[in-house]
Formats: C-alpha cells, sequence, structure tokens
C-alpha cells in the first residue's frame, strides 16, 4: 500500500520534520498556510474531497499557550474545529487521522506519570482547546492516533532551547524555572518515532490502514524526566561543547559568544506567566511500547542529538518490534 498522505503544519516544529520523513511512506501533500487555512472549513472539505488521501497527519496547531489565554476562540477554531472537520471528512473516505497534542490537558497534581486513561483537567485556554479536539476526533467516528506529546524543541521555530541559547549571548545570568517538572521532547525523534510507527502500520495494512483496536491515545514522550532549570543547564553544557560550525547553532546565537556562566533556579510563583502550567506533567508511554514497540530514547539523549553533526539521521533512530 502506497497511501496519500495529506500533511498540515509543514512549516511547524514537529510539521517540517514530518514533511522530511513521510515522502518515503507514501505520496505526500503538504499545502501550507496560504493553500490550506484552518479556519476556513470550505477550504479544509474542498482539499479532503479532491485529494482524497488514506492518511491526514495533522501537525498544525494554535502553540501559543500565553497567548491562548485572550485569544481562546482563535485557539479553539485551530486545535478544535479543524480538527473535527478533518476527522469527520477523514471519516466520510475512510481515512485515519493522526493528530498531536499535549501533556497540558492534565492538571498537573498527580505525582506519578499520568496514563492515557487519567482524567483530563487543563489548566489553560490551550489545554482546554488541545483537549477539545482530541474529543473532536473520537467523537467524529474516524479511525485515529493521538499522540501526546511534551515541551516540544527543535533547532528551528520558536521554543526553549532557542531562547535558552539567545538569551546566553544577552545576558550573564539566566533565571529558570524549577518547580515544574516533565520531559522535554525533540521534535526529529517524535517524528521519527511517528513515520516508524505509521511505516509499520501502511507495510501490515489491509483493507484499513490501522486496525480499529489500535485506534486511541498514545502518550509518546522523551524518556526520563527533568525540570526547565535542569534543561537549561543541559542546554549551556551541550552548548559549550558543540562546535560553533554548526549551521543551526550559530544562527540560534547570531553567532555570539555564550555569556551566560549562572543559571539560577526560581519558583513558577516568581515567573509570571499569563497562563498556568501544570507542575508535573510526565506522561507514562507503557502503552505506546506495549502496543508499537517504540520507545523514545532519553530525552538528554535527544538533547545530545541536536548537538551532534549528524542531527537529521537518515532513517529513523527508534525500532519497531512486530506486533
Ligand atoms: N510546542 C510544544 O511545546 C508542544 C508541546 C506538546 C504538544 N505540542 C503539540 O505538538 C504539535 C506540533 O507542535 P509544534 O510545536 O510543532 O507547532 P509549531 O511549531 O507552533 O507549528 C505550528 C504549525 O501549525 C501551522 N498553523 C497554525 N495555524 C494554522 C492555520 N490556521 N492553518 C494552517 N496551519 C496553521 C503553522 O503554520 P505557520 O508557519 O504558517 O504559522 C505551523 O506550521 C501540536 O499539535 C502541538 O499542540 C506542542
Amino acid at each position: 500500500m502506497k497511501p496519500t498522505i495529506l500533511l498540515t503544519g509543514k512549516t511547524g516544529q514537529l510539521g517540517s520534520e514530518l514533511h522530511r520523513l513521510l515522502p518515503r511512506l507514501g505520496d505526500l501533500i503538504a499545502p501550507d498556510r496560504k493553500a490550506l487555512d484552518l479556519i476556513e472549513p470550505e477550504t479544509i472539505r474542498r482539499i479532503m474531497h479532491s485529494m482524497k488521501p488514506q492518511l491526514v497527519v495533522n501537525a498544525a496547531a494554535y502553540t501559543a499557550v500565553d497567548a491562548a489565554e485572550t485569544h481562546e476562540s482563535d485557539a479553539l477554531a485551530v486545535n478544535a474545529e479543524a480538527p473535527h472537520l478533518l476527522a469527520l471528512e477523514a471519516k466520510e473516505i475512510g481515512a485515519t487521522v493522526v493528530h498531536f497534542s499535549t501533556d497540558y490537558v492534565f492538571d498537573g497534581s498527580k505525582n506519578a506519570p499520568y496514563v492515557e486513561t487519567d482524567p483530563p483537567n487543563p489548566l489553560n485556554a490551550y489545554g482546554r482547546s488541545k483537549l477539545a479536539g482530541e474529543q473532536a476526533i473520537r467523537d467524529s467516528g474516524a479511525s485515529h492516533l493521538i499522540f501526546r506529546t511534551s515541551w516540544l524543541y527543535a533547532t528551528h521555530g520558536r521554543n526553549f532551547l532557542l531562547t535558552v541559547l539567545r538569551l546566553a549571548t544577552e545576558r550573564q545570568e539566566l533565571k529558570i524555572v524549577d518547580d515544574q517538572m516533565g520531559a522535554p521532547t525533540c521534535a526529529a525523534d517524535l517524528a521519527a518515532a511517528t513515520t516508524t510507527i505509521l511505516a509499520a502500520l501502511i507495510a501490515d495494512a489491509k483493507s484499513q490502514l490501522i486496525s480499529p483496536h489500535l485506534s486511541g491515545t498514545y502518550h509518546m514522550t522523551a524518556a526520563g524526566q527533568t525540570t526547565w532549570y535542569e534543561f537549561a543547564n543541559a542546554i549551556l553544557d551541550e552548548a559549550a561543547r558543540a562546535s560553533r560550525n554548526l549551521p543551526w547553532l550559530a544562527s540560534a546565537t547570531n553567532g555570539r559568544p555564550l555569556l551566560a556562566a549562572r543559571v539560577l533556579p526560581i519558583s513558577t510563583e516568581e515567573f509570571r506567566s499569563p497562563a498556568r502550567r501544570p507542575a508535573y506533567s510526565l506522561l507514562s508511554n507503557a502503552r505506546l511500547k506495549e502496543t508499537f514497540g517504540v520507545t523514545l530514547p532519553p530525552w538528554r539523549t535527544q538533547l545530545q542529538g541536536c548537538f551532534s553533526p549528524e542531527h537529521f539521521p537518515a532513517d529513523p533512530p527508534v525500532a519497531i518490534s512486530s506486533r
């Protein structure tokens, strides 16, 4: 089977990695926002009708967590209404939807990794919009895989890795939150694992791309846990050791030296931000491993991968066991 795949969000952190990998699985159609604006229902319908993809990979999202507090309807339009329509259209043509969601659907009151069946309770508007998107896809009846991930970053886009590196060229001291626990996940590793899973499903596919019992929600994050403070320290350690010739690093630092000698831990209370964030948002990846035989590397290994000259491996680094 060589499916037609519709990818949204190809300019994003995750979408651009998927855009690189998905052509090996099928015929990829990846319209940018100009060609497929997800706030335009008619455009979604027209593209789904004319392309008739077997697989819809939705990597597009409204991801500005703080801005969503004052623009909740915009977040809902992209994160809930558009996925709902994509899923309804997918259901009609028998396509499978692959969608990404977030650890921010949880409130962080647990102190052991969240499993997929734990009750969500988002603390912020972004989390509410992502939860509504998940629910809309489930309710559509379309075959789907919802992958919840966390603390996503890449060597491009807007993220914590690039912010820390930029600030480290401007300041001698950085103050970073040390009381939120999570798993920073690199978009390249997430895309590689997603591609590995889809490759195995496509290879096994009979009349349907995925059998109904696999349809559902899975947690997919880096292994291990850390805080933003520890993550910032690790970023600066890796950057200090890395070759200054890495193009993305040169661009992130604007070619300037790293000044920051000290990272100071602060509390969430001290770092005021418009959106509340969960204090603890580790996601158990056991279901992903049991179902697909896939585990993502530890967060530190993923970070080191970014600083390696072979940042973009030719093949996905995770192996899938036979189901
Ligand atoms: N970032 C995180 O920390 C994080 C954490 C957990 C889960 N996630 C989830 O992981 C997935 C990927 O996130 P990401 O960080 O890769 O996102 P991102 O870098 O912010 O990219 C978002 C993508 O969505 C596109 N987009 C936004 N609004 C659109 C619209 N109205 N129509 C069409 N395209 C639109 C953007 O296009 P433009 O380039 O044109 O703006 C961009 O390609 C999302 O589902 C997100 O919720 C992210």
